[in-house]
């Protein structure tokens, strides 16, 4: 049998801006994990079993379009492989769906792994990048690449439209702490709104975009410096940024202030906004009471899940 697993990612900064060409920042999610195990089949085909979307076919009982038949007809053709082999497939994952944290890049991302193994094709990194981006066109239509080079080499990144995506190391380890609101927010809409506000006054919403990109730039700095508390300071900044970019709510706002107040270094709304997760900075030195703090402070200010992880 081959396995792998790959990680979730958050954004840390720059959403939003990002669509209108300026950099974001988005950094791996180690504690939840997309799972892939691949064993032969004593039955003819490819057998799939994902519990977690109560998914149990067979490859070809799938409809073409369907994202999972497509993603393993994409690896296939590209390994090679005709006719396809006898195999089971289990696909599993502790990371939340369709909630900003990248479950389907982490899919593709664990199943090239494991099925190139597999066939004894193993890829390199860049090779898994460059497929799961494939396979996040299936999901998205238009992805950023963000996703899928964030997971396949589970390090910060740095990236800006049209421009070949950098990987960062932080100096100092921090700790992020995720507080999801529980509602659900399409990205599409809170994109597609603020197009709407943008079309009407380029001026004055290319100049927030423009703020928020000097504040990306100033936040890969001082992770690269190891300047925390600083990060933390343009964390709230940037949220300010985004509450002005209309793509805030009561409910983020409320998890926002609640983390400030126990002892977080900043916080923000994280990904598409509106619904969705926040997101909380504190020093990774800081000791186990300190995260405590601020996971039961979300919690009490109404957050229906709390993701700790440290990103180094
Ligand atoms: O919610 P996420 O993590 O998928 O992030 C959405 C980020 C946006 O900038 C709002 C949209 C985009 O396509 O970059």
């Amino acid at each position: 049998m081959n396995s792998a697993s790959a990680p979730g990612k958050i954004i840390l900064l720059g959403e939003h801006a990002v669509v209108y060409g300026q950099p974001a920042l988005a950094v791996p999610v180690k504690q939840v994990r997309a799972t892939v195990e691949v064993w032969p089949s004593e039955y003819r085909g490819v057998w799939i079993d994902a519990p977690d979307i109560r998914l149990k076919a067979e490859l070809h009982i799938l409809s073409r379009d369907h994202p999972l038949a497509s993603s393993l007809h994409t690896l296939f053709f590209s390994l090679g492989i005709d006719p396809f082999p006898n195999l089971n497939i289990r696909i599993s994952s502790t990371i939340p769906i369709a909630s900003g944290l990248g479950s389907g890049a982490a899919v593709s991302v664990a199943l090239i792994r494991a099925l190139s193994a597999y066939l004894g094709q193993p890829m390199p990194d860049e090779e898994v990048n460059k497929l799961a981006f494939e396979m996040e066109k299936l999901y998205h239509g238009t992805p950023s690449g963000i996703d899928n080079t964030v997971i396949t080499y589970a390090r910060p990144v740095y990236f800006m439209r049209g421009k070949p995506i950098e990987t960062l190391k932080p100096r100092e380890r921090f700790t992020i702490i995720i507080g999801d609101t529980g509602l659900p927010a399409p990205t599409k809409e809170s994109v597609a709104d603020l197009r709407k506000l943008w079309e009407k006054d380029r001026h004055l919403w290319e100049g927030i975009f423009t703020e928020v990109g000097r504040i990306v730039n100033e936040a890969r700095h001082a992770i690269e410096y190891g300047k925390i508390k600083e990060l933390g300071e343009l964390m709230d900044r940037n949220h300010e940024l985004l509450q002005q970019l209309t793509v805030s709510s009561s409910e983020l706002d409320r998890l926002v202030e609640a983390a400030r107040k126990a002892g977080a270094l900043g916080a923000k709304l994280s990904g598409g906004g509106r619904g969705g997760n926040m997101i909380a900075l504190i020093d990774a030195a800081s000791s186990n009471s300190g995260v405590t703090a601020i996971e039961e402070s979300l919690k009490r200010a109404g957050a229906r899940r709390v993701i700790t992880t440290r990103v180094e």
